[in-house]
């Protein structure tokens, strides 16, 4: 038996070769091949043991357990931009310093599958039915654009990388190229996959597989990002390129400030080695991950892990006292990374997602396509590093929903998070701008302002007195 073979079943994984014998030759090496790059990542019985490490810490974890010991964030680390013009300012001109001097880099996470859309397509690639039909990869990649064009120093490019996974990967490389990058420089955008990770049954005991000569894989989830820094040695290229700063923000997010310069700014002035963004919770109940503190450090914690009583306490300004809501916006300290990279790949627990897999059934040489969970996929969650940083050096910036966030999560026919949602609040923003600048706009009436010609509102002096009277009109550069 080969090494490869061995190992599996010694890792009681015997099932997999069930067919062993009536497999072509072609085959049976293409299912060692394929079961040979999952263990030289990690043994098969490492990855059984995470499995089972997964399913007991969702159980001690369940959501009727509710935490004690939460509390918000102190002032120390958090900050509000809400109605804080000056702050905004400061930050903006620190944050512009250093992307001046080519200090930040952009990471992109758009390794999801994006499930709930049920898009075929890379979620970057989704058109929102803007007017001009650019997706969401284009409007970041203006986004860039613009911001370069309003450093001095004209020759600065802000690197950025872009995290894709097995089955976003192609599709999502294909489409930049067929756009000519949308205008940036294809030198300056990195691609790089995060891993996968095998599907298990719901006992977690086995490997699902989902053919004959390969097993069912999914991305590791938005955690995997620091395997995947460190497997791709992106510290290297930081260090090469003079990066000391990473913004990192989610492929979803049409109105995600790219390189945030004030959010940077923030960052630097106060010394954090990592910053979240957060908005404020809509109401004591939306179902949201909070940004807080658990035994004095650092965390995001569930909804369904603190009581009604913490959920509903008030400050004596009459907030939520837990309002910081998570939308998955990091800065990182580069130096932070380089100390800290190898021991979070090490730690950082895996959790389970009951889901339902397709795969195919090496006993019965049968497909399924289950209608209910038949399997377990596990992940790692982005924000579990959180607790490893010294709360002196974590910072969360409130920022406005209506400037900052709306995610494109669900298809259409749902209630929220989706195109329609999406495409009214890039367009709201837009329009807010103009208006602030001085234009005439009817009621009802949007604009769409590309970010070409403006990041964040600026530069639109030309439009003053200007009457905008129906949609669907684009300004571009
Ligand atoms: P979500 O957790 O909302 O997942 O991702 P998704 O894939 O977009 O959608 P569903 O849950 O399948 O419907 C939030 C962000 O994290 C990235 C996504 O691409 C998105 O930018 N992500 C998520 C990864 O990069 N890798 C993962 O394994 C999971």
């Amino acid at each position: 038996m080969t090494d490869t073979k061995q190992l599996f079943v010694d890792a009681g994984q015997s099932q997999l070769f069930q067919n062993w014998d009536s497999l072509p030759r072609k085959d049976q090496e293409e299912l060692l091949s394929n079961l040979k790059q999952i263990s030289s990542t990690r043994a098969p019985t490492r990855l059984l043991e995470d499995c089972q490490n997964a399913i007991k810490f969702s159980q001690t974890n369940s959501s009727s357990d509710i935490a004690v010991d939460v509390k918000p964030l102190p002032s120390t680390s958090y900050e509000s931009l809400i109605g804080n013009s000056s702050k905004e300012n400061e930050y903006w001109q620190a944050g512009m310093e250093a992307i001046g001097k080519g200090e930040v880099a952009v990471i992109l996470m758009a390794g999801g599958q994006g499930t709930r859309l049920g898009s075929s397509q890379p979620k970057g690639c989704y058109d929102i039915g803007l007017p001009s039909k650019k997706s969401l990869f284009q409007i970041q990649a203006e986004k860039l654009i613009r911001l370069q064009d309003m450093i001095e120093d004209k020759k600065v490019e802000i690197p950025w990388y872009i995290m894709t996974s097995g089955p976003t990967r192609a599709a999502t490389e294909a489409y930049f190229q067929k756009h000519d990058y949308f205008g940036l420089n294809g030198g300056q955008i990195t691609f790089f996959n995060q891993g996968a990770l095998p599907a298990f049954d719901l006992n977690g005991e086995h490997f699902l597989m989902k053919d004959p000569v390969s097993l069912s894989q999914s991305p590791d989830g938005n955690g995997g990002l620091y395997r995947a820094i460190k497997e791709n040695r992106l510290n290297e290229d930081f260090d090469r390129r003079g990066i000391k700063h990473v913004y990192m923000y989610c492929v979803d997010n049409v109105l995600s400030k790219m390189a945030d310069p004030v959010f940077i700014g923030f960052a630097i002035k106060h010394g954090f080695e990592l910053a979240t963004k957060a908005v404020r919770k809509r109401d004591a109940h939306e179902s949201v991950g909070l940004i807080a503190t658990k035994n004095n450090k650092p965390c995001v914690i569930e909804y369904s892990e603190i009581s009604n009583e913490l959920a509903e306490a008030k400050d004596e300004e009459g907030l939520l006292k837990l309002r910081a809501a998570n939308i998955v916006n990091h800065y990182y300290l580069v130096d932070l990374l380089k100390r800290d990279l190898d021991q979070w790949c090490e730690n950082m627990p895996y959790h389970i997602a009951k889901k339902k897999i397709p795969a195919y059934n090496s006993l019965t040489g049968k497909y399924t396509k289950p209608t209910e969970p038949n399997g377990i996929k596990l992940e790692q969650f982005i924000f579990d590093v959180f607790d490893t940083v010294p709360l002196s050096k974590f910072g969360c910036l409130e920022v406005d929903r209506s400037k900052e966030f709306s995610p494109l999560k669900n298809g259409s026919g749902s209630k929220n998070d989706n195109a329609e949602t999406s495409r009214l609040a890039y367009l709201s923003l837009g329009t807010s701008w103009l208006k602030n600048a001085g234009a005439v706009i009817k009621d009802g009436v949007l604009v769409e302002v590309s970010n070409k010609l403006s990041y964040a509102g600026e530069n639109l002096g030309q439009f003053k007195g200007q009457i905008f009277d129906k949609n669907g009109i684009i300004l571009e550069k």
